[in-house]
């Protein structure tokens, strides 16, 4: 695959469905707090990127830059060569992008060579369970996804000593990620909900499972089982923020 082939499809109408969400935007930003200069690697259309701090952005594909709101900022490139000179910046950041890069180690020391400070990373546990879109509907996404997203002692082993929280989600969460839609399941019925999530564009025949989960939903089995859900405004789906300790 080219640099940016993927994205360059996938990226159609992101900015429209993967608006940040003002919550993980402040985890974010407290995590690169007191950084003077942001570096966003996999920057797609610019969300998390701070208004106040000095950030330049890389990001393979053209479709994803050409939504992007400031586009003085951005080089096309890949997390496995960054263009630029060791400590360039004082910290890293990379988004929900790890998954999708051709060569994860790599790129994580690219990453780390060009920090002055720390790595910050937002990504999925691949150990953690899933939730009930994964586990019950749609088991070959839970099954890839583990494959492809790094294990957090992946991460340890390229980038040494890390801090790992976990990034609560929202039940109105406005990106519009995988798990986004855990409070609202009608969500992924929607074929424009799920064209802004690339977990769906990777597996094959989704009609089992979305006629399922349709089914469930009619006939009160979804809410039945999923009742202890409702009531909760965030929950933990394996979404981890990674923040490598100061060197
Ligand atoms: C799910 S989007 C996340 C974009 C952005 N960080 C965000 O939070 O909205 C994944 C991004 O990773 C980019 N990407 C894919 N392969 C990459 C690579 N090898 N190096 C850097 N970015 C890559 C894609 O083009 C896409 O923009």
């Amino acid at each position: 695959m080219k640099l940016n082939e993927r994205y360059d499809k996938l990226g159609i109408g992101y900015s429209a469905r993967r608006k940040p969400d003002p919550r993980i935007h402040r985890a974010i930003s407290a995590a690169l707090s007191g950084a003077r200069s942001v570096l966003n690697v996999g920057a797609g259309t610019g969300s998390y990127e701070s208004t106040h701090v000095p950030t330049l952005a890389v990001e393979p594909s053209f479709r994803m830059i050409e939504q992007r709101g400031n586009k003085d900022n951005v080089v096309q490139a890949s997390a496995e060569s960054l263009p630029f000179r060791d400590g360039v910046v004082d910290s890293v950041l990379a988004v929900l992008t790890l998954h999708h890069w051709n060569d994860i180690d790599r790129g994580l020391k690219e990453c780390a060579r060009t920090s002055r400070g720390a790595v910050t990373l937002l990504t999925w546990d691949p150990e953690s369970p899933g939730f009930w879109l994964t586990q019950e509907y749609f088991p070959e996404i839970l099954e890839l996804d583990r494959k492809i997203f790094p294990s957090i002692e992946q991460l340890r082993q390229c980038l040494g000593p890390i801090e790992v929280k976990p990034v609560e989600i929202p039940a109105d969460c406005t990106d519009g990620f995988l798990g986004a839609y855990w409070h609202r399941p009608e969500a992924y019925l929607s074929e424009s909900v799920r064209s802004g999530m690339s977990s769906f564009a990777r597996v094959g025949d989704l009609d089992g499972g979305l006629q399922q989960l349709r089914r469930d939903m009619v006939t009160g089995v979804w809410q039945r089982a999923h009742r202890k859900l409702q009531s909760l405004e965030t929950c933990d789906l394996g979404y981890r923020l990674v923040r490598t300790k100061a060197h």
